[in-house]
């Protein structure tokens, strides 16, 4: 993976880089998810290697960070990978979605893992209590928590496989944990492989790789024009990564969108994805000639395993569109992509940079996970918020459960 940046950061700042290193390396003595790629994925290894082969579908009961993550993963490989297993992701209390997605699901073929940190969530626990009341066999659960949560206790109960999060691995930060690699493994996805590329940005980064300076250089950026530049978009080139920008979103916006640790501002920082061409035709505008609040990563896919021509033939009436003859499919992404970078160069008041992933594979999305969680540490420690938590979503919660106890409950 390469990222070039396309905006110029002055020489200055260098002791702010050091110092900024020195925080996070301190950080990374506490926070687990810095160390997620070397860990050992042995006990995952040999729970698929003993897991029911006549099971097709893997259902996941989890929203938030015990989803989005491994939904990026999954679904980002799809195209490219015969998965042995197909992924179900239930993350919505919304009655239709639910109905829809059990018809979909083979009733003896089906393994479903509850995924929830806390324990307590209530989307997870209500979909897991409705499907749990038709099918109270254990052997057709597994569960993911934090040691003594209340999940926890019950799936002992139970009797069903148990597997723990390390508890200094926050939820949106977890996808390379067992929360993400144990379905991921499931479905056949090489999850070594994902955390090759994981570790690769993260020596990269501490060792005085080529990511050292540009992440510094770019969170740097941010923070330093948070008020200016507060948008941030990611334009990926791929219908693969559509999911991997609503993980983006999650882990920019819950992390960054905070009052401040020593201050009594708010501050954050505002995630956009989209994906290109089709942005092209809708948000484009707004970035070209709306306000200049907005910074623009562009994601682009170097090789695409699959050859695909447009092919030599004239239409009548559409000879303007000749050009398009015998042009590769994968060519023409790329140009559409350089084409908007090059238009916004232009501009020259919008702050650009573009990542380049070689391949769609596990090793590539491993590295850009890793970055942007990377990404997001440096940015959230220089706006001085505490990165790791959501008091901001509690509040929510609390009138919640005073409205369930006044609810009517139907018998
Ligand atoms: O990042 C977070 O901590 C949250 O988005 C959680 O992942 C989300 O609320 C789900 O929580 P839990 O895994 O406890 O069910």
């Amino acid at each position: 993976m390469e990222n070039r940046l396309f905006f110029t950061q002055p020489n200055r700042l260098n002791n702010d880089k050091k110092r900024l290193l020195q925080k996070i390396e301190k950080e990374r003595e506490d926070i687990g998810y810095y160390n997620l790629p070397k860990q050992n994925i042995n006990p995952i290894l040999e729970y698929v290697e003993h897991f029911n082969p006549t099971i097709n579908t893997i259902v996941i009961l989890g929203i938030g960070g015990s989803s989005l993550g491994t939904k990026a993963i999954y679904e980002f490989l799809k195209p490219m990978q015969n998965l042995k297993r197909k992924l179900v992701f239930f993350e919505s209390t919304d009655p239709l979605n639910i109905v829809n997605q059990l018809k979909t699901i083979p009733k003896d073929k089906t393994h479903f893992l509850v995924i929830s940190k806390s324990g307590t969530t209530v989307e997870t626990i209500s979909v897991f209590k409705y499907i749990f009341s038709k099918n109270r066999d254990k052997k057709n659960y597994t569960f993911i928590t934090d040691k003594g949560s209340n999940l926890e206790k019950f799936a002992r109960d139970l009797g069903s496989k148990l597997f723990y999060l390390p508890n200094n691995v926050g939820g949106r930060f977890s996808v390379l944990s067992v929360v993400g690699l144990l379905p991921l493994a499931l479905s056949g996805v090489e999850i070594q492989n994902l955390l090759n590329g994981a570790n690769g940005v993260c020596e990269s980064f501490f060792n005085d790789g080529k990511f050292k300076d540009v992440l510094l250089d770019k969170a740097l950026f941010y923070a330093k024009n948070h008020t200016r530049f507060n948008i941030n978009c990611i334009f990926a080139y791929s219908e693969t990564l559509k999911y991997f920008t609503e993980w983006y979103v999650q882990l920019w916006g819950e992390s960054l969108g905070k009052k401040q640790r020593h201050s009594l501002f708010n501050v954050g920082l505002t995630p956009i994805g989209l994906i290109g061409p089709k942005d092209q035709h809708s948000f484009l505008q707004l970035i070209m000639e709306g306000t200049r609040d907005k910074s623009v990563t562009f994601i682009k896919v170097e090789t695409f395993q699959e050859k695909l021509y447009i092919p030599d033939i004239h239409l009548k009436h559409l000879e303007a569109l000749d050009s398009l003859n015998n042009i590769a499919f994968h060519d023409l992404i790329t140009m559409q992509c350089d084409s908007v970078i090059e238009a916004l160069k232009h501009e020259n008041d919008v702050p650009v940079d573009e990542i380049i992933l070689p391949l769609v594979d596990a090793r590539s999305i491993g590295e850009l996970i890793y970055y942007y969680e990377l990404l997001t540490s440096l940015v959230g420690e220089l706006l001085d918020v505490d990165t790791y938590n959501q008091p901001g979503v509690e509040s929510g919660k609390r009138i919640l459960k005073e409205k369930l106890k006044n609810a009517k409950h139907i018998i």
